[in-house]
């Protein structure tokens, strides 16, 4: 039987190295198959130097291989951070040690799975002569919405004006309807000229050129949109939630591990143990998005006045200052980092406040737990208006800050008056799991993924 060895690159960012380190698990469980896991080297001391960090991985046929990053380092920051220039210099930094791996005939990779963002992965492999898949970690739905910009801006639908952004969209095949020009990724809002839009873009279009995509969702949540993307890029891979889809198959294998860049602090779990069912609000933005003192104020202000408990991730990175009522107590529970998948799973918690992230916003479906949005950037909008309006477990406050909205969509959702949200949220979180046994549609794509890698390497 052979033997393959995949290479795995992420972008440099939580999200994204979260989603492809779960994906990189699942594969080193195969028999045979071996991964080593391309992250700049200031990643790399993150993930390793925390105690919690990678103990699973140590124990499978896994490497984590550090890129010289010359004392470069920079995190993903929405507002004046340049995605491009982020993915021009992880470019001038990555190449040659991708391309020395790419050429070690000593131990030679057989398969690349690169972020689809990665167009340079790509192309090096190609050169190489090695075959490529893509694995994007975001929605299906927000992949299909980056994939037809060309077809908004032919059509005339983009660029809008500010004034138009509640104006549904006609255009965007398979969504018309659903989303307005307000739940269309933000860097449509600034024009044709937006560096951010031009080079999403740009990198999704290369997308048919991998021998596959691999997308962390499953088809129950988006079958639609995802036959859509079949139409354009056939060889699909729906291997999610990647979270649940490791409890089933790696339970083998105890102590998960964690794929954290800040320390979690787990003190806030024994805290939940002595909260009610269902009564806690659990409030984090994920990895990147910074909230101001302004902003901070108004959700604290919404959630004391909603009168429910809360649980808040504040990161040491985020900016601003904790408002001293926070930092007292009372109600409320601040940590700079919380284990969210424990947290989510936890019966005292009943929502989630949360900015839309995939990661997140797939682990609090397979919790079954209702979700407020406040979406800050990129497939964010997306994602909230799906949540709402198609898969009807949360709401979304979508461009508004606002203590009284804030209380009014807490209470909505944790009150939950008729249990819709709970009602579907649950079902939703029952077809995810179902989706990941034997049978269910990801282990079945996951299967299929390493059967087709095990072909390329014959
Ligand atoms: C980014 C984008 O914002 C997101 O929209 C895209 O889909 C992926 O990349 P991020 O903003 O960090 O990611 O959000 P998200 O995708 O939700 O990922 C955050 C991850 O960090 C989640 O897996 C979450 O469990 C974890 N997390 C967050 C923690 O473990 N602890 C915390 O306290 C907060």
């Amino acid at each position: 039987m052979s033997k393959p060895h995949i290479l795995i690159f992420p972008a440099p960012a939580q999200g994204h190295i979260t989603s492809m380190l779960k994906l990189a698990e699942l594969l080193c469980a195969a028999p045979g198959f071996r991964v080593t896991f391309l992250v700049p080297a200031y990643i790399h001391r993150r993930l390793s130097n925390h105690s919690n960090a990678t103990s699973r991985l140590r124990k499978l046929p896994f490497r984590l291989h550090p890129i010289p990053d010359n004392g470069h380092q920079e995190d993903i920051r929405p507002g004046s951070f340049d995605v491009k220039d982020w993915l021009d210099s992880l470019r001038m930094t990555a190449q040659p040690s991708l391309k020395e791996l790419l050429a070690d005939e000593g131990d030679p990779i057989d398969c690349v799975i690169s972020d689809g963002i990665l167009s340079f992965v790509l192309e090096a492999a190609e050169e190489a002569g090695v075959p490529v898949f893509y694995m994007r970690t975001l929605s299906a739905c927000a992949f299909w919405v980056y994939f037809c910009l060309p077809h908004l801006i032919q059509t005339q639908e983009l660029p809008f004006n500010s004034n138009e952004l509640d104006l549904p969209m006609v255009n965007l095949r398979g969504m018309e309807g659903v989303l307005r020009r307000s739940d269309l990724p933000s860097c449509c809002r600034h024009g044709l000229d937006s560096r951010s839009m031009q080079t999403i873009m740009h990198q999704t279009l290369q997308t048919p050129r991998a021998k596959g995509l691999i997308l962390n969702t499953f088809d129950h949540l988006e079958a639609p949109t995802l036959d859509l993307i079949r139409t354009r890029i056939p060889n699909l891979y729906t291997v999610g939630p990647l979270h649940a889809h490791l409890q089933t198959r790696l339970t083998a294998i105890p102590n998960s591990s964690s794929t954290s860049l800040w320390e979690e602090d787990k003190t806030c779990l024994k805290w939940l143990d002595e909260q009610p069912e269902n009564s806690v609000i659990y409030v984090s933005f994920g990895s990147i998005v910074r909230v101001t003192v302004e902003e901070r104020t108004e959700f604290w202000q919404g959630l004391v006045n909603s009168g429910k408990r809360f649980l808040w991730v504040v990161r040491p990175d985020s900016g601003g200052i904790i408002p001293p009522e926070i930092a007292d107590g009372g109600m409320g529970r601040v940590v700079g980092w919380a284990p969210q998948e424990a947290v989510l799973a936890h019966p005292a918690v009943g929502g989630f406040l949360t900015h839309c992230g995939w990661n997140s916003t797939l682990e609090s479906v397979v919790a079954g737990v209702p979700m407020v949005c406040w979406p800050h950037f990129g497939d964010q909008q997306v994602n909230s208006r799906f949540v709402d309006d198609v898969w009807g477990i949360g709401r979304d406050m979508k461009d508004c800050c606002d203590r009284v909205v804030v209380e009014k969509m807490v209470r909505d959702v944790m009150e939950d008056r008729g249990g819709e949200f709970r009602r579907r949220a649950g079902d939703m979180a029952k077809a995810a799991r179902e989706s990941v046994v034997e049978g269910g549609t990801s282990y079945s794509d996951l299967d299929r993924l390493i059967r087709d890698i095990r072909d390329l390497c014959n």
